[in-house]
């Protein structure tokens, strides 16, 4: 069990203020300044509000987007590109478009608060599965949210308001996970400790250390599972870890919170991508879950997302859920008050359809599949070039990136040598990677990891 680097409550590194003090000087200028004109005042002087470092993934983007080289590489955010490193609308996305701008009663007039009920019965679905015992049963209450951070949010903000099992209620999260997990939890006042997840020496899952801690962890604990496509690694358990995971979650009576960004867009298949959220339902846990359609549907923009809370099956499980759903409502209400359209329609139309559904499960196998290749092109040709140290680890990962295990001195060196920028921790999404960059890049890596040995 890791304990966050700084203490319970506060975020790492991205999230973190700088304290900048300030110099002499310049702190009796500013005294002076407020004699001369004391209306000129501030009360956000820096001692208050310091001056914090950029997102270090926006920042990314920004430097990639400076650089003038012909070659350069972005495999810094996640989204998806097609074969020519280019945004990709999805077709179908287009043709609910189309639908949508032609249909004469489409209006700007704000939805319920909870969102387009269309969308958030469609994504219930979706999520859990069509014969969902738990959908039939009513025990599931969803609303639409600003994509799935809104929905990592809303989530946060409703068990620290109302989720009490014990004093400390700390949330768990694996280790590494997605940076904002922590500033989501940290700006609702709940407490992160991490779970082991990522075994350096395999690059794969470190089971023995995720479930040691999960069978160590207070009761009533918070964990955070992603669903499939683990971001930053790329690592996922099988579904026999799966079960024993959740078999752990049980005895030790811990709160299952399910980040779900990816699905469909790891493997191609909804089904096989909802499986674990699917099984943990099956199992009668009482969890909540945060739904993106930022990759799936390539509606990066339109924050569409669906925030979802399923509790057991219990004979007043309708009571709960009507209650849980009439104080979500005042919540979503106070930050949002109603969410955004455009997205949720876009997705809603696709979803239930039953000939646009089917042709956006081809749209996800076509993104996927990509991405796939491209994983076996990317460490054929490191084995081929006999590049030092093993690559299996890019073809076992699944989904938008990969934890390459390029160190950070080795990544440095790739975007001073080569113009290839990717996170610190040696992360890259695969979808930046394409049959005209694909040799470039494994050569460059091939370069950067023997120069650097
Ligand atoms: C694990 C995880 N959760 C949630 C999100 C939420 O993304 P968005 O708010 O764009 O839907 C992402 C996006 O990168 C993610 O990787």
């Amino acid at each position: 069990m890791r304990r966050s680097p700084a203490s319970l409550t506060s975020p790492p590194s991205s999230a973190q203020n700088t304290q900048t003090t300030q110099k002499p000087s310049q702190s009796r200028l500013s005294q002076l300044s407020s004699h001369i004109s004391p209306m000129a005042s501030t009360s956000f002087s820096a001692d208050v509000v310091p001056q914090a470092p950029e997102d270090p993934l926006f920042g990314l983007m920004a430097a990639y987007r400076r650089d003038t080289d012909p070659n350069k590489v972005d495999l810094g955010i996640g989204a998806y590109r097609d074969n020519n490193a280019k945004p990709w609308v999805l077709p179908v996305v287009k043709k609910a478009d189309e639908i949508l701008r032609n249909d004469p009663n489409l209006n700007h007039e704000y939805l319920p608060i909870a969102g387009l009920a269309d969308f958030t019965s469609a994504s219930q679905k979706l999520v859990l599965g069509a014969d969902s015992p738990a959908i039939k049963e009513k025990r599931v209450t969803s609303l639409q949210t600003i994509s799935g951070t809104g929905a990592v949010h809303l989530g946060a903000l409703f068990l620290s308001k109302f989720y009490r099992p014990n004093q400390q209620r700390t949330v768990y999260f694996s280790d590494p996970t997605w940076p904002n997990h922590f500033q989501i939890f940290s700006n609702v006042q709940l407490p992160y400790l991490t779970y082991p997840y990522f075994d350096k020496e395999t690059r794969g899952l470190d089971f023995d250390g995720f479930i040691n801690t999960l069978n160590n962890a207070a009761e009533g604990s918070i964990i955070v599972l992603h669903a499939c496509a683990h971001n930053p690694t790329g690592v996922d358990p099988t579904q026999e870890q799966w079960k024993e995971i959740a078999k752990v979650i049980k005895e030790r009576k811990l709160f299952p919170f399910f980040d779900t960004a990816y699905q469909g867009f790891a493997s191609g298949d909804l089904a096989r991508d909802g499986w674990a959220i699917r099984y943990f339902v099956e199992q009668g846990f009482e969890l909540v879950i945060a739904q993106s359609y930022a990759k799936n549907f390539g509606l990066y923009g339109e924050r569409a997302g669906c925030f979802h809370f399923v509790t057991s099956p219990t004979s007043d499980a309708d009571s709960v859920t009507a209650r849980v759903a009439s104080q979500l409502a005042i919540l979503q209400r106070s930050e949002i008050s109603n969410p955004p359209a455009y997205g949720a329609r876009i997705a809603s139309t696709v979803l239930n359809n039953p000939e646009l559904f089917a042709e956006w499960e081809a749209n996800l196998r076509e993104m996927s599949g990509r991405i796939i290749a491209m994983r076996k092109a990317l460490r054929s040709k490191l084995e081929e070039l006999g590049t030092p140290g093993t690559w299996n680890h890019i073809t076992d990962q699944i989904g938008m990136f990969s934890f390459t295990g390029l160190t950070e001195k080795q990544v440095l060196k790739l975007r001073e040598d080569s113009h290839i920028y990717m996170t610190k921790n040696g992360r890259i999404s695969m979808a930046g990677l394409n049959t005209h960059n694909i040799d470039y890049f494994a050569k460059a890596v091939d370069k950067a990891v023997r120069e650097t040995q």
